[in-house]
């Protein structure tokens, strides 16, 4: 069913555990999410991003993701990922997205304030949740993400606070060391940061660039007060590798049965996500 993101998100704050939001590209990204989350139990959130339209146009996605939230017997939201214009959020909140993120992160503080504020106040006004970004969430062609090569990019305490109280954000994403895309070594995520982070705004956290992170961190996330974790890079990754085997192992190889490998290959990777996001269970 479709549900709120906020009704989902301040579930998972209050017990503790973090939503897998997952970037679906095809059919069967969409149908593998789908088939994970109701085999646990488990509220999820399927996303798109703006950067990924040229590949996967939002207007052919967003039928199929809104139809299979409907139908599917666990919470679902349908949430616009990174979108880079107050123009895009309309789009996906005219389209039917119950939630959209506004990525004002590489503004100085002020804009990205004041532009944030101005998508909340057009979702709000139609029963759309926002969420927001604050702090620099790099991609990895500039560092392996350890919390002592970029400090400087972390999202800070007080001002945390000062732009959720300015915009209103229902959730935040932060910036502790977590970078977007392929690592080449893991991570090591600033806990004590999301922790003080956390202390300070009482209200779901969301942790961008899941892909490549270490069991360990995903565990402190979603027990620190990170509500959310997307993934993006992991599930296509998953998908690839499991169609390379397939077609390698294949006498005659087939479509409809490699459709098939790509939609089991993201269930399984999904699956792992929920398992150690510890939302099975929760729907
Ligand atoms: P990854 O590709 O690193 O999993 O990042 C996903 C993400 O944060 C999408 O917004």
């Amino acid at each position: 069913m479709l549900v709120s993101f906020k009704e989902i998100l301040q579930d998972a704050f209050r017990g503790h555990y973090a939503v897998g939001a997952f970037n679906c590209l095809s059919l069967e990204h969409v149908l593998g999410v789908i088939e994970a989350a109701e085999e646990l139990r488990s509220p999820v959130i399927l996303q798109l991003a703006e950067v990924q339209f040229p590949y996967s146009p939002l207007e052919l996605m967003a039928p199929m993701f809104l139809d299979r939230a409907a139908r599917a017997s666990v919470p679902v939201a349908v949430h616009l990922d990174h979108g880079q214009s107050f123009e895009t959020c309309v789009r996906a909140v005219k389209i039917g997205f119950n939630s959209v993120m506004f990525d004002g992160a590489c503004l100085p503080f002020e804009d990205n304030v004041r532009e944030t504020s101005a998508v909340a106040r057009m979702a709000k006004a139609v029963g759309v949740d926002v969420e927001a970004e604050l702090g620099k969430v790099g991609n990895t062609s500039f560092g392996t993400g350890d919390s002592e090569d970029h400090p400087d990019v972390f999202t800070d305490v007080e001002e945390s606070a000062r732009f959720v109280e300015l915009t209103g954000v229902d959730a935040l994403a932060i910036a502790i060391g977590n970078l977007h895309g392929r690592y080449v070594a893991t991570p090591k995520l600033n806990i004590q940061r999301l922790k003080e982070i956390s202390a300070r705004n009482n209200m779901p956290l969301v942790l961008h660039g899941g892909s490549g992170t270490s069991d360990e961190d995903f565990k402190a996330c979603a027990h620190n007060g990170i509500s959310k974790i997307n993934v993006a890079t992991s599930l296509q990754m998953a998908v690839t590798a499991k169609v390379q085997d397939y077609l390698a192992a294949a006498a005659n190889p087939d479509y409809i049965t490699m459709k098939h490998v790509m939609k089991d290959a993201t269930k399984e990777a999904v699956i792992r996500h929920m398992l150690l996001f510890e939302s099975d269970g929760k729907a």
